[in-house]
């Protein structure tokens, strides 16, 4: 089943573009979006949402904090992003307005489902599960539902499955933009014809496979990693870091950039590689003040730059060219490169890249 890969990890990293356009179909040919992607009663939920709050674990979380950044953006509604084991058990303030999204891979995730139970026992009634399992437990409780289409996902880490949650919210936003009289014409079709382009963009950075593995060696031996994102990449910086911890067992944390300063710049030394997450973005400027500050302190910075951004390579600043700047679809990308990261420095570790320790694919007890 492997066919021609190492581990189901990188095939799965590599089924990106396909798992993208399978979870896309729908767009192939559409000039305008539906809502009835979303579940027949979209149509009537959709424009009554003032606010929207997104509660999964893990990786899926990170999928919806990315989200977050769009919905407030483009779409202009209020949006937070909650950690299912803690909104279970939280007293939580329920607006009958809003938008619960919960997100999960496998739909059985035991703190994912129970916080859906919570928000439904507070008086929510719009509910909405992006999932990639159409039969599970999850998606046979929400009022609308989104199933992705990246087929069986066998590596506990989270790879192609994150990415077409992230298509699905992507599609979410222009949905609920629309709905808030926030999207012309002209800008869906631009948007819609962006993700239509997204798997052949993602093939472009597969292809940047053998300049990544060539940093692996660089981390294998190191036993911390910083990684840091401003705005809609900071997600991608958490996400990163997870995936690096999971199968590697380096131990790595995400930071926003502009928190450097309040606090990890201490930890900075030639010891700990920094990754960035560095698109040619609104925030790429003061992110790299904040790269600055850390070759300042003697920190080695590997750059994962794209079209634009203009990092030149140097002494302790090592520098990943991705292709030209994707917009707000770039974090879709990006994550890719961090993901073949990753899963080349484990290889080179020798961990159990498809079954890391202590872990399950599928988190479905307390
Ligand atoms: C990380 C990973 C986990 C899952 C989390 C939620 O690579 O796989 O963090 O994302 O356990 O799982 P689902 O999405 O199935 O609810």
């Amino acid at each position: 089943e492997l066919g021609d890969y190492s581990h189901y990890m990188q095939k799965e990293i590599f089924e990106q573009p396909q798992a993208l356009s399978n979870t896309l179909e729908m767009i192939s040919g559409a000039g305008q979006l539906q809502p009835g992607i979303f579940g027949a009663e979209a149509a009537d939920i959709f424009p009554q949402v003032d606010s929207v709050l997104i509660i999964a674990c893990g990786t899926s979380s990170y999928a919806g904090l990315t989200a977050k950044y769009w919905i407030e953006q483009v779409a202009g509604i209020a949006c937070n992003v909650e950690i299912a084991s803690e909104y279970r058990y939280r007293q939580s303030v329920a607006n009958p307005k809003q938008l619960v999204v919960v997100i999960s891979q496998s739909g059985e995730t035991a703190d994912t489902l129970a916080a859906l139970h919570h928000a439904k026992a507070q008086g929510h009634t719009y509910t909405l599960a992006i999932c990639n399992v159409p039969e599970s437990a999850i998606v046979r409780e929400t009022a609308l539902r989104f199933i992705t289409r990246a087929g069986p996902e066998i590596g506990v880490a989270s790879t192609k499955a994150f990415t077409t949650q992230l298509s699905a919210l992507f599609l979410l936003t222009l949905l609920l933009a629309k709905a808030n009289h926030r999207l012309s014409e002209d800008d869906e079709k631009a948007y819609l014809d962006e993700l239509r382009h997204l798997p052949i963009a993602v093939d472009k950075v597969l292809a940047l496979e053998p300049s990544i593995q060539a940093w692996s060696n660089h981390f294998a031996n190191k036993h911390h990693a910083l990684f840091l994102g401003r705005g809609r990449h900071y997600p991608i910086a958490l996400e990163g870091a997870l995936k690096l911890k999971e199968i590697s067992y380096i131990h790595a944390e995400a930071y926003p950039a502009g928190e450097l300063k309040h606090g990890p710049l201490a930890l900075v030394d030639s010891e700990m590689p920094v990754v960035v997450v560095a698109p040619n973005d609104e925030m790429l400027e003061k992110l790299k003040a904040n790269m600055q500050e850390v070759s300042a302190r003697g920190g080695q910075l590997y750059v994962f730059a794209d079209g634009g951004s203009a990092v030149k390579p140097s002494d302790g600043v090592h520098v990943l060219q991705m292709p030209e700047h994707y917009g707000l679809l770039s974090p879709v990308l990006h994550v890719v490169a961090l993901q073949l990261l990753s899963y080349h420095v484990a290889l080179v570790k020798g961990t159990d890249v498809d079954k890391p320790r202590n872990l399950a694919k599928s988190v479905t007890v307390e």
